[in-house]
């Protein structure tokens, strides 16, 4: 098939470059020109696990494409993805301005049949503003074109997208058309292929099962969370709480680390438009409401540790931090906790060093970039040296199992905060550490 997929960040180029590597023609669109120009350079402008290679691959292979020329990668499409961001309003609302902006160039572009999917995520009832933007753009030109617009949420997970692309838990389609639903049935069905993973639905529910889904995994986090505090208070192990709850396959192990809390280009914004989208329509949405509360205090419980130990001005401190990226696997940073708590313990005089395999670059140029007192060091062990205490934030893999000794001998003293509690079965107070972690006195 003849694809366009619209926007080029983590969503559209993963979605992109996969249907391509099923044998489609893709052309990816953004309207980043310097983007664009280095994807037609071999360079890939994020990182993700196995995307570069696959990019090069179907490039080399002459199915996958990159243009800012929207009209030029329609003339031949059957079907067009918008994939566009939808970040956070200054109402916590869902920004829908470069959906429709994308939806109304569609409009003035197109020139055969097309079946339009929101890939992005988007409220409820955003097919429909799609679908009359679109229209009034085709009356504009008094054309009668036909089109579909149809709901296809993308449930990938940045660090792992290519296999979650490649081999979806489920494909979900909104709409009300059964060309569109056979045309997307024929699309996805290379990556089904072992079972049935097509989940076909009305597009309102579509759009609501995507909110659904990651207000659900954030509230198992803040939840645990907020266990965790609790078992602090009482004297009790969150780990092994958690080890205790998760064995019930009603609840299960996933999701219910205690940490410093979800950040990430989705979960935080999700949470506040699903509430937004719930007082929209006079319904106060208490649960989801504290979800987000629990988590803003989360990402701060390890800068309050570092406090009550070393006291609340923290001049002529160094922490060196393990961890940049929201999660292990990406260099993305949006909402990432790393930032909130450097701010912290930066803001009560503390000098930092840190350390991350993928998102220095991320750090220095956009989400660190104001602020003083970084040093960024590129082995982790550089941050050690002259350090008051390690402070691990993101669970790279490359941090699960480091070398105790070499940390201890480094830092200035053995001190660890651990904000992630990846380090509790290795039985550091014995080592010699004082080490702190989330959940536990
Ligand atoms: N990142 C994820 O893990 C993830 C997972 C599932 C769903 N989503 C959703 O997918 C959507 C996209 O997220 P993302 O993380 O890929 O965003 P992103 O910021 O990485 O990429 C968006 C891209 O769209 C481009 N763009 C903006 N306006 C455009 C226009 N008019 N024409 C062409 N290109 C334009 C931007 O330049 C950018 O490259 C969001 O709604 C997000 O919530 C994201």
């Amino acid at each position: 098939m003849n694809i366009t997929v619209i926007g080029s960040g983590y969503v559209g180029l993963v979605s992109g470059t996969c249907f391509a590597e099923m044998g489609n023609r893709v052309t990816c669109v953004d309207i980043d020109p310097v983007k664009i120009e280095k994807l037609n350079k071999g360079i890939i402008p994020i990182f993700e696990p196995g995307l570069e290679t696959m990019v090069l691959k179907n490039v080399k292979n002459e199915n996958l494409f990159f243009t800012i020329a929207l009209d030029k990668a329609l003339q031949n499409s059957e079907i067009v993805f918008i994939a566009v961001g939808t970040p956070m309003g200054e109402d916590g609302s869902a920004d829908l301005q470069y959906v429709l902006a994308v939806a109304k160039s569609i409009g003035q572009s197109m020139q055969k049949r097309l079946i339009v999917v929101d890939k992005s995520t988007v409220p409820v009832g955003t097919a429909d503003k799609v679908k009359a933007t679109i229209q009034k753009e085709l009356d504009a030109r008094g054309s009668d074109l036909e089109f579909d617009v149809v709901s296809n949420p993308e449930f990938l997970k940045e660090g792992a997208a290519i296999a979650d692309f490649m081999k979806p838990d489920r494909v979900v389609i909104g709409t009300d058309s059964d060309y569109a639903t056979e045309k997307m049935k024929q699309l996805y069905h290379p990556f089904c292929m072992s079972r049935d993973r097509f989940i076909s639905m009305d597009i309102r529910s579509a759009e609501m099962t995507k909110y659904a889904a990651n207000a659900m995994l954030a509230t198992k986090i803040s939840f645990m969370n907020e266990i965790a505090n609790i078992c602090e208070k009482v004297g009790a192990d969150a780990n092994q709480v958690r080890i205790g709850i998760g064995s019930d396959k009603r609840i299960g192990y996933s999701f219910i680390y205690p940490g410093a809390g979800y950040g990430g280009s989705c979960f935080p914004k999700d949470v506040k438009a699903l509430t937004k989208i719930a007082k929209e329509n006079c319904y106060n949405a208490q649960l989801i409401t504290a979800v987000e509360q629990v988590n803003d205090a989360q990402k701060l419980v390890i800068a309050q540790k570092i406090v009550t130990r070393f006291g609340e001005d923290l001049t002529g401190f160094t922490f060196g931090i393990w961890g940049l990226s929201f999660k292990p696997g990406t260099d993305d940073m949006r909402e990432a906790p790393s930032i909130y708590i450097i701010k912290e313990l930066v803001n009560r005089g503390a000098k930092i060093k840190a350390y991350d395999p993928k998102a220095i670059d991320e750090a220095k140029e956009h989400y660190l970039k104001e602020v003083q007192n970084i040093t960024y060091v590129t082995s982790k062990y550089d941050i050690l040296k002259d350090s008051d205490a390690l402070v691990l934030l993101t669970e790279w893999k490359e941090f699960r199992s480091p070398n105790f000794e070499e940390i201890k001998t480094q830092l200035k003293a053995p001190v660890i905060f651990d904000g992630r509690n990846q380090y509790n079965m290795f039985s550091l107070e014995k080592k010699g550490f004082e080490y702190y972690q989330i959940g536990k006195k």
